[in-house]
Formats: C-alpha cells, sequence, structure tokens
C-alpha cells in the first residue's frame, strides 16, 4: 500500500477585518500547488473572496459551503477545480451568510465541517480554510476542523490588539473539541519596510509569539491587491513581483513543518 501523506489543514483566521487572511489563504495556496502540493482552499466567507480571487464563480454551482455546514453535503461534493494545476476550491455563496444563524439549532453544530472533510482525506496535501472576519460558529467549525490555525497579522500599530480573544477561543476548543488544536504560524503581512513604526510592531508580535512567527515577511504591495480582480493569485499574475517570492518563500517554510 502507498504510505498517505498526512492532510494538514489550516485554519486562517484572525476576527480583525483586512488584515490579509484572504490573500495569505490564496496566495500561498497557489505558491504549494506550484510546488507540486494537492491543495484545497475552502472559502468560509459569504463575501467569498477566496473564491472569485481564484477565479471561480461561485454563483454556478448548485451547491456551495453552505450545503456543506447546513445540509450534510460531504465536502467532496462541492470541490471545484481553479484553472490552476493542484489548485482546488469550495465556493462560498452569500447564502453562506445566514448559516451563523441558521446552525444555531443543528446537532453537533461545531463539528459539521470536520466531519464533512472526512470525504476529502488523504486527497490534499493542504487544506486552507479562509475564516470570516469574526469568531461564531463559522470560525468555530474551522477550528474545530483544523490541524493548525495560521494567523495573519497585519503590520500596524495595533496589531495584536483582539488576539488575546482570539486565543481565549483557540483555548476553549482545546478543551472541547480539538484538543491538539494549536497556533502553528503567525505571518506579518503588509509589511512597509519604509514605515520605521512596521520594525517596532514585527518585534512586539515577535514577543508574543516567539516561536510560531514565521521568517517570512509578507510586503505591502500594490500587485497583491490588484490580483483577486483578475481572478488570478499572485503567483500567476505577476510571478516575479516581490509578493510572488514573498508567499513562495512563505510556502517553503510551511513545507519544511
Ligand atoms: N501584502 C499586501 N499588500 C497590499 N495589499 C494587500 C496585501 N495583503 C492584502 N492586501 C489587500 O488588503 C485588503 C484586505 O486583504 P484581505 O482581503 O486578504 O484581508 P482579509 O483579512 O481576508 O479581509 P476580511 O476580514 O474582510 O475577510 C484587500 O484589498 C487586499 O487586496
Ligand atoms: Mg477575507
Amino acid at each position: 500500500m502507498e504510505d498517505e501523506r498526512m492532510m494538514r489543514v489550516f485554519a486562517v483566521a484572525n476576527q480583525k477585518g483586512g488584515v490579509g487572511k484572504t490573500t495569505t489563504t490564496t496566495s500561498l495556496g497557489a505558491a504549494l500547488a506550484e510546488r507540486g502540493n494537492r491543495v484545497l482552499v475552502v472559502d468560509l466567507d459569504p463575501q467569498g473572496n477566496a473564491t472569485t480571487g481564484l477565479g471561480v464563480d461561485g454563483r454556478q454551482f448548485e451547491r456551495s459551503v453552505y450545503d456543506v455546514l447546513l445540509n450534510d453535503i460531504p465536502m467532496v461534493d462541492v470541490v471545484e477545480p481553479t484553472g490552476f494545476q493542484n489548485l482546488f476550491v469550495a465556493p462560498a455563496t452569500l447564502d453562506l451568510a445566514g448559516v451563523e444563524q441558521e446552525l444555531t439549532s443543528v446537532i453537533s453544530r461545531e463539528l459539521r465541517l470536520k466531519r464533512a472533510l472526512e470525504s476529502v482525506d488523504g486527497d490534499f496535501d493542504f487544506v486552507f480554510m479562509d475564516c470570516p472576519p469574526s469568531l461564531g460558529l463559522i470560525t468555530i467549525n474551522a477550528f474545530a476542523a483544523a490541524t493548525e490555525i495560521l494567523v495573519p497579522v497585519q503590520t500596524e500599530f495595533y496589531a495584536l490588539e483582539g488576539l488575546t480573544q482570539l486565543e481565549r477561543i483557540i483555548g476553549l476548543v482545546q478543551r472541547n473539541l480539538n484538543p491538539t488544536l494549536r497556533i502553528s504560524k503567525v505571518v506579518l503581512t503588509m509589511f512597509d519596510s519604509r514605515n520605521i513604526l512596521s520594525a517596532d510592531v514585527a518585534a512586539e508580535v515577535r514577543r508574543h509569539f516567539p516561536d510560531v512567527l514565521c521568517k517570512t515577511v509578507i510586503p505591502r504591495t500594490v500587485r497583491l491587491a490588484e490580483a483577486p480582480s483578475f481572478g488570478q493569485p499572485i503567483t500567476v499574475f505577476d510571478p516575479n513581483s516581490k509578493g510572488a517570492k514573498a508567499y513562495r518563500a512563505l510556502a517553503e517554510e510551511i513545507m519544511n513543518g
């Protein structure tokens, strides 16, 4: 029998909005796919930015992550190929916005995603779940299903704000649903080397997360902001850009454990 590689399942989470969760999900996913890894992006944000950013129109499918969470549809039934080799997406649609409400009365409401992912166990090397900017039931589902959490932190003055609350929720999930869950990676995003504050913020984040802060820092670059509107990950949109190189370096770090 072929030995089956462990599927690493990341929740990409930070309840703060606009810190680079989706950009990191699609760019890192694409960089890992480029290296020959089979990668699944699970879009858990009703805005569907990870879906459209990978050139997929979620509205054209009958089923989405919404059905996975509420209607017991296995993940394997909603996985779609992207136009990029080795890279797949479980698309989100706007109806996902109602899930937080609808899930509250459902049995094992925290474990829906975990169960659904069993249907793709071993099919991928990496799964990245792009969480919405909140700590509601969708994010809890991601934490229950994850083997690791990746926290993008925007390099700005209030970078660490809210992370205590995030860690408290992770602690709750650890004790009740997923004992081995941990933040395995913290990555600084939108780093601006011309801004003297950036170095201070980086030092502060390193003090708070001495063991898990990634060596790779993602620079602030307009190309990264432009790529999604072309439906392409940065590694395809502008393969030699600083952003593409940074996410390839991050992919390397992730592959090394
Ligand atoms: N390194 C970067 N340089 C420049 N712009 C960036 C960078 N990373 C992300 N952005 C831009 O910043 C905005 C927020 O990024 P992104 O959507 O990835 O954050 P998010 O955490 O997923 O947001 P939300 O909480 O709304 O889901 C987007 O317009 C994105 O294109
Ligand atoms: Mg997002």
